[in-house]
């Protein structure tokens, strides 16, 4: 309790706590969490350095003891997270007996049946996967659910938005935008159009002159249009099915503008797993890149991460040097002294 206190009162940033994660979660305030990043152990993949500890998750004999028992944690979790908080949970699959568990969405569902709700489910795209069977494909992916406890939770899009790298550039005297794109093309479709009536050209052309000044002053970078008779909806051409198909057929066209204030990232990831890093100590390691959406976008500055199985501390040394505050359990005493000198190490200049 003395730990938690001291995190709570700033009175330092982060702390590692070694004994089992439902037991010390139990004893936690209620509400003091921002978002959890965590990893739990698969199942039945591998062992890590407890000693045969009872409490270690992943030995169980049977699946279902091992999603109730996450479960219950996941639970817990929700108690000690604030009401706009979020949980980002890493779950990688298990063949057993050749049949693909699906584990991750068994795990994800009995979450969601416990009142949680289900926001993405991002596909980590590890690169490389191991090649041990010839009669099925290489596993390439993890997931990492996003999950929160209300409707209306706490999300900074504007902290992971991808920026522009090219802007627009001024070429024989006109803006293009760094696809090329400068309207004039559009300009000539929408007066030699037969398809169009006389007002929905004067709409087009002033929606299309607007969005070239607004690429002139900066506000977008690059804009796309679909005219009627010209160009297809992206995805359909019928109304029922696309909106787009809809706009096309009442207005005659529509626009796609590109902000510069960039774009939401996707929900597929491809981060390289951390294979440079202490693996002689620890099979499992978070990459850093990895942690840097959920913590930016789902913890304010000076905000509380929990990482309820913490291993070598990566979460937490990752949420300090975004100017977080850290908690991490891990039942291993040697992984958390491990994590403890991480990032007393690395993150000397914090301190
Ligand atoms: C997949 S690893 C996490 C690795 C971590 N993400 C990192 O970057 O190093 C899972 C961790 O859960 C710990 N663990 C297993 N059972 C536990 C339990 N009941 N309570 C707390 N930690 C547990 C293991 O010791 C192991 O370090």
């Amino acid at each position: 309790m003395q730990q938690f206190n001291e995190i709570l009162q700033k009175k330092c940033s982060f702390t590692f706590i070694t004994g089992d994660a439902l037991e010390v979660l139990q004893a936690m305030p209620s509400n003091i969490i921002n978002c959890v990043i965590t990893s739990p152990p698969y199942w039945r993949l591998r062992e890590y350095d407890n000693n045969d500890n009872p409490k270690e998750i992943g030995n169980e004999p049977d699946y279902t003891q091992y999603v109730e028992k996450l479960t219950n944690i996941f639970n817990e979790i929700k108690r000690v997270i604030a009401d706009d908080g979020s949980l980002w949970l890493n779950l990688g699959d298990k063949y057993h007996n050749k049949e693909l568990m699906g584990m991750p969405w068994r795990v994800a569902l009995s979450l969601i049946d416990s009142g949680w709700i289900l926001r993405n489910d991002i596909i980590w795209d590890q690169m490389k996967g191991t090649q041990s069977s010839k009669d099925r494909l290489r596993d390439v992916y993890e997931h990492i659910f996003h999950f929160v406890k209300r409707k209306k939770y706490y999300y900074d899009h504007n902290e992971i938005r991808i920026r522009p790298i090219r802007k627009p550039k001024i070429y024989n005297g006109e803006f293009v935008s760094a696809t090329g794109v400068s309207g004039k093309k559009y300009k000539q479709q929408i007066e030699n159009s037969a398809v169009l009536s006389a007002e929905e050209k004067i709409n087009a052309r002033n929606a299309l002159n607007e969005a070239i000044t607004e690429m002139e002053n900066g506000t977008i970078v690059d804009f796309r249009m679909t005219i009627r008779g010209e160009q297809r909806t992206y995805h359909s051409d019928n109304q029922n099915v696309s909106g787009r198909a809809k706009e096309l057929a009442t207005k005659g066209y529509f626009l796609l503008k590109m902000g510069a204030n960039g774009h939401i990232p996707t929900d597929i990831w491809r981060i390289a797993p951390e294979d440079t890093w202490r693996k002689d100590a620890h099979y499992a390691v978070f990459p850093e890149e990895l942690l840097l959406n959920p913590i930016r976008a789902t913890c304010p500055i000076d905000g509380i991460v929990l990482d309820p199985f913490s291993g070598t501390g990566s979460t937490v040394y990752t949420a300090v040097k975004l100017n977080r505050r850290g908690i991490g359990i891990d039942l291993s005493t040697s992984y958390n002294d491990i994590a403890q000198n991480r990032i007393k190490e690395i993150c000397k200049n914090l301190f």
